[in-house]
Protein backbone atom coordinates (compact mmCIF):
# COMPACT_ATOMS: atom_id res chain seq x y z
CA UNK A 1 0.00 0.00 0.00
CA UNK A 2 1.09 3.42 -0.78
CA UNK A 3 1.35 5.95 1.98
CA UNK A 4 0.08 9.77 1.69
CA UNK A 5 0.98 12.37 3.84
CA UNK A 6 -1.47 15.31 3.60
CA UNK A 7 0.18 18.45 4.84
CA UNK A 8 -2.50 20.42 6.95
CA UNK A 9 -2.27 24.89 5.88
CA UNK A 10 -4.10 25.21 9.08
CA UNK A 11 -1.63 25.44 10.83
CA UNK A 12 0.63 27.17 8.44
CA UNK A 13 1.64 30.70 8.57
CA UNK A 14 -1.08 32.30 6.08
CA UNK A 15 1.22 35.57 5.80
CA UNK A 16 3.79 32.76 4.14
CA UNK A 17 1.50 30.78 2.58
CA UNK A 18 3.37 30.17 -0.86
CA UNK A 19 6.64 29.50 1.00
CA UNK A 20 4.78 26.45 3.08
CA UNK A 21 3.06 25.25 -0.59
CA UNK A 22 6.66 25.40 -1.62
CA UNK A 23 7.68 23.16 2.03
CA UNK A 24 5.22 20.80 1.03
CA UNK A 25 6.38 19.86 -2.21
CA UNK A 26 10.10 20.06 -0.98
CA UNK A 27 9.12 17.38 1.19
CA UNK A 28 7.62 15.11 -1.32
CA UNK A 29 3.58 16.04 0.09
CA UNK A 30 1.17 13.54 -1.65
CA UNK A 31 -1.57 16.15 -0.79
CA UNK A 32 -2.70 19.40 0.12
CA UNK A 33 -5.60 19.42 3.21
CA UNK A 34 -7.70 22.53 2.98
CA UNK A 35 -9.92 22.75 6.29
CA UNK A 36 -12.88 24.62 6.09
CA UNK A 37 -14.88 25.65 8.98
CA UNK A 38 -17.88 27.49 9.34
CA UNK A 39 -18.58 28.21 12.97
CA UNK A 40 -21.60 26.20 13.15
CA UNK A 41 -20.71 22.68 12.50
CA UNK A 42 -17.55 23.00 14.60
CA UNK A 43 -16.79 25.61 16.63
CA UNK A 44 -14.31 27.85 14.53
CA UNK A 45 -13.78 29.91 11.58
CA UNK A 46 -11.59 29.34 8.12
CA UNK A 47 -11.56 30.21 4.88
CA UNK A 48 -13.71 29.59 1.37
CA UNK A 49 -13.37 29.41 -2.19
CA UNK A 50 -11.46 32.51 -2.56
CA UNK A 51 -8.61 30.64 -0.32
CA UNK A 52 -8.72 27.33 -1.96
CA UNK A 53 -8.32 28.78 -5.76
CA UNK A 54 -5.06 30.90 -4.15
CA UNK A 55 -3.55 27.49 -3.36
CA UNK A 56 -4.55 26.02 -6.47
CA UNK A 57 -2.68 28.96 -8.27
CA UNK A 58 0.66 27.83 -6.36
CA UNK A 59 0.47 24.46 -6.86
CA UNK A 60 -0.44 21.13 -9.11
CA UNK A 61 -0.68 19.03 -6.02
CA UNK A 62 -4.33 17.46 -5.21
CA UNK A 63 -6.14 19.30 -2.81
CA UNK A 64 -7.51 17.21 -0.52
CA UNK A 65 -10.72 20.06 0.82
CA UNK A 66 -12.10 18.67 4.11
CA UNK A 67 -15.73 20.86 4.41
CA UNK A 68 -16.43 21.32 8.06
CA UNK A 69 -19.59 23.07 7.60
CA UNK A 70 -23.35 22.28 7.51
CA UNK A 71 -25.35 22.04 4.42
CA UNK A 72 -21.99 21.61 2.77
CA UNK A 73 -23.98 21.02 -0.67
CA UNK A 74 -24.23 24.58 -0.63
CA UNK A 75 -20.53 25.10 -1.56
CA UNK A 76 -19.61 22.29 -3.97
CA UNK A 77 -19.62 24.66 -7.17
CA UNK A 78 -17.48 27.06 -5.74
CA UNK A 79 -15.11 24.99 -4.42
CA UNK A 80 -14.97 22.33 -8.05
CA UNK A 81 -14.10 25.78 -9.89
CA UNK A 82 -11.62 26.79 -7.17
CA UNK A 83 -9.58 23.56 -7.70
CA UNK A 84 -10.75 21.19 -5.31
CA UNK A 85 -9.48 18.04 -6.37
CA UNK A 86 -11.28 16.09 -3.25
CA UNK A 87 -14.17 17.25 -1.43
CA UNK A 88 -15.11 15.64 1.72
CA UNK A 89 -18.12 16.20 3.50
CA UNK A 90 -19.30 14.91 7.08
CA UNK A 91 -21.41 12.29 7.37
CA UNK A 92 -23.13 13.94 10.41
CA UNK A 93 -23.65 17.64 8.14
CA UNK A 94 -25.28 15.60 5.08
CA UNK A 95 -28.53 13.20 5.68
CA UNK A 96 -28.56 12.77 1.75
CA UNK A 97 -25.17 11.25 1.73
CA UNK A 98 -25.19 9.09 -1.15
CA UNK A 99 -27.25 12.26 -2.99
CA UNK A 100 -24.36 14.21 -2.43
CA UNK A 101 -21.46 12.39 -2.96
CA UNK A 102 -22.62 11.92 -6.53
CA UNK A 103 -23.21 15.08 -6.51
CA UNK A 104 -19.22 16.03 -6.30
CA UNK A 105 -18.55 12.96 -8.52
CA UNK A 106 -20.50 14.59 -11.02
CA UNK A 107 -18.90 18.02 -10.44
CA UNK A 108 -15.39 15.90 -11.77
CA UNK A 109 -14.25 15.98 -8.02
CA UNK A 110 -13.23 12.68 -5.99
CA UNK A 111 -15.78 12.55 -3.28
CA UNK A 112 -15.30 11.85 0.43
CA UNK A 113 -16.84 11.27 3.72
CA UNK A 114 -15.26 12.21 6.89
CA UNK A 115 -16.74 10.82 10.36
CA UNK A 116 -16.51 12.72 13.98
CA UNK A 117 -14.55 10.08 17.07
CA UNK A 118 -17.94 9.65 18.09
CA UNK A 119 -19.79 8.72 14.96
CA UNK A 120 -20.40 5.37 13.94
CA UNK A 121 -19.02 3.63 11.09
CA UNK A 122 -22.06 2.33 10.18
CA UNK A 123 -23.67 5.62 8.94
CA UNK A 124 -21.34 5.10 5.79
CA UNK A 125 -21.52 1.27 4.87
CA UNK A 126 -23.71 1.99 2.30
CA UNK A 127 -21.94 4.59 0.04
CA UNK A 128 -18.41 3.04 1.50
CA UNK A 129 -18.82 1.19 -2.45
CA UNK A 130 -18.72 4.39 -4.56
CA UNK A 131 -16.11 6.77 -2.02
CA UNK A 132 -12.88 7.95 -3.31
CA UNK A 133 -11.65 8.37 0.11
CA UNK A 134 -13.22 7.60 3.82
CA UNK A 135 -11.67 10.30 6.60
CA UNK A 136 -11.36 8.84 9.81
CA UNK A 137 -11.20 11.47 12.23
CA UNK A 138 -8.90 11.06 15.66
CA UNK A 139 -9.76 14.30 17.70
CA UNK A 140 -12.81 16.40 17.68
CA UNK A 141 -12.77 18.76 14.47
CA UNK A 142 -12.33 22.23 14.61
CA UNK A 143 -8.72 23.22 15.56
CA UNK A 144 -5.39 22.20 14.69
CA UNK A 145 -2.80 20.59 17.45
CA UNK A 146 -5.25 18.27 19.67
CA UNK A 147 -4.12 15.18 20.89
CA UNK A 148 -4.76 11.68 19.07
CA UNK A 149 -7.69 9.72 20.76
CA UNK A 150 -6.28 6.59 20.96
CA UNK A 151 -9.45 4.42 20.60
CA UNK A 152 -9.33 5.62 16.40
CA UNK A 153 -6.75 3.09 16.00
CA UNK A 154 -9.42 0.32 16.25
CA UNK A 155 -11.56 2.06 14.46
CA UNK A 156 -9.06 2.67 11.60
CA UNK A 157 -9.13 -0.67 11.28
CA UNK A 158 -12.79 -1.53 11.20
CA UNK A 159 -13.06 0.91 8.40
CA UNK A 160 -10.23 -0.98 6.14
CA UNK A 161 -12.23 -4.66 7.27
CA UNK A 162 -15.55 -2.27 5.86
CA UNK A 163 -13.58 -1.21 2.46
CA UNK A 164 -12.59 -4.04 1.60
CA UNK A 165 -15.76 -6.00 2.40
CA UNK A 166 -17.41 -3.10 -0.06
CA UNK A 167 -14.28 -3.72 -2.50
CA UNK A 168 -14.00 -0.29 -2.40
CA UNK A 169 -10.61 1.23 -3.23
CA UNK A 170 -11.25 4.45 -1.27
CA UNK A 171 -8.32 6.05 0.21
CA UNK A 172 -8.61 5.41 4.07
CA UNK A 173 -7.12 8.74 5.77
CA UNK A 174 -6.98 9.73 9.67
CA UNK A 175 -6.85 13.34 10.53
CA UNK A 176 -6.43 14.97 14.02
CA UNK A 177 -3.05 14.57 16.00
CA UNK A 178 -1.49 12.85 13.54
CA UNK A 179 2.22 12.55 14.51
CA UNK A 180 5.48 10.44 14.76
CA UNK A 181 4.13 8.55 17.71
CA UNK A 182 0.84 8.28 16.48
CA UNK A 183 1.34 7.62 12.37
CA UNK A 184 2.46 4.13 13.23
CA UNK A 185 -0.34 2.29 14.75
CA UNK A 186 -2.75 4.02 11.97
CA UNK A 187 -0.92 2.89 9.21
CA UNK A 188 -0.70 -1.19 10.77
CA UNK A 189 -4.35 -0.85 11.10
CA UNK A 190 -4.88 0.15 7.49
CA UNK A 191 -5.03 3.34 6.80
CA UNK A 192 -2.89 5.00 3.72
CA UNK A 193 -3.23 8.50 3.97
CA UNK A 194 -2.17 10.94 7.25
CA UNK A 195 -3.45 14.33 7.26
CA UNK A 196 -1.10 16.24 9.86
CA UNK A 197 -1.02 20.05 10.61
CA UNK A 198 0.72 21.14 13.87
CA UNK A 199 3.38 18.52 13.74
CA UNK A 200 4.77 19.66 10.45
CA UNK A 201 4.26 22.77 10.78
CA UNK A 202 5.52 23.46 14.15
CA UNK A 203 8.89 21.14 13.06
CA UNK A 204 12.38 23.31 12.72
CA UNK A 205 12.14 21.47 9.79
CA UNK A 206 8.81 20.96 8.11
CA UNK A 207 9.80 19.15 4.40
CA UNK A 208 11.83 17.15 6.73
CA UNK A 209 8.98 16.40 9.05
CA UNK A 210 6.75 15.30 5.89
CA UNK A 211 9.71 12.99 5.14
CA UNK A 212 9.97 11.41 8.67
CA UNK A 213 6.18 10.83 8.67
CA UNK A 214 6.38 8.46 5.56
CA UNK A 215 9.48 6.78 6.88
CA UNK A 216 7.58 5.88 9.93
CA UNK A 217 5.42 4.09 7.76
CA UNK A 218 7.94 2.68 5.51
CA UNK A 219 10.24 1.00 8.84
CA UNK A 220 6.57 -0.43 10.42
CA UNK A 221 5.69 -3.59 9.36
C1 LIG B 1 -9.05 19.46 12.63
C2 LIG B 1 -8.70 19.45 11.17
C3 LIG B 1 -7.35 18.90 10.91
C4 LIG B 1 -6.24 19.65 11.55
C5 LIG B 1 -5.19 18.66 11.92
O1 LIG B 1 -10.34 19.85 12.80
O2 LIG B 1 -9.62 18.69 10.41
O3 LIG B 1 -7.10 18.71 9.52
O4 LIG B 1 -5.66 20.63 10.75
O5 LIG B 1 -4.24 19.29 12.68
P1 LIG B 1 -3.25 18.52 13.64
O6 LIG B 1 -2.43 17.61 12.78
O7 LIG B 1 -2.48 19.63 14.24
O8 LIG B 1 -4.08 17.75 14.63
ZN1 LIG C 1 -8.98 18.20 8.30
Amino acid sequence: MTVRIAPSLLSADWARLAEAVAVCEAGGADWIHLDVMDGRFVPNLTFGAKFIETVRGLTDLPLDVHLMVVEPEKYFDDFAQAGATNLSIHAEAAPHLHRQVVRIKELGCRAGVAVNPGTSLETVRDVAAILDSLLIMSVDPGFGGQQFIPHSVDKVGRARAMLSAAQSRAALEVDGGINRETIPACWRAGADTFVAGNAIFAAPDPAAEIRALRDQCRLTV
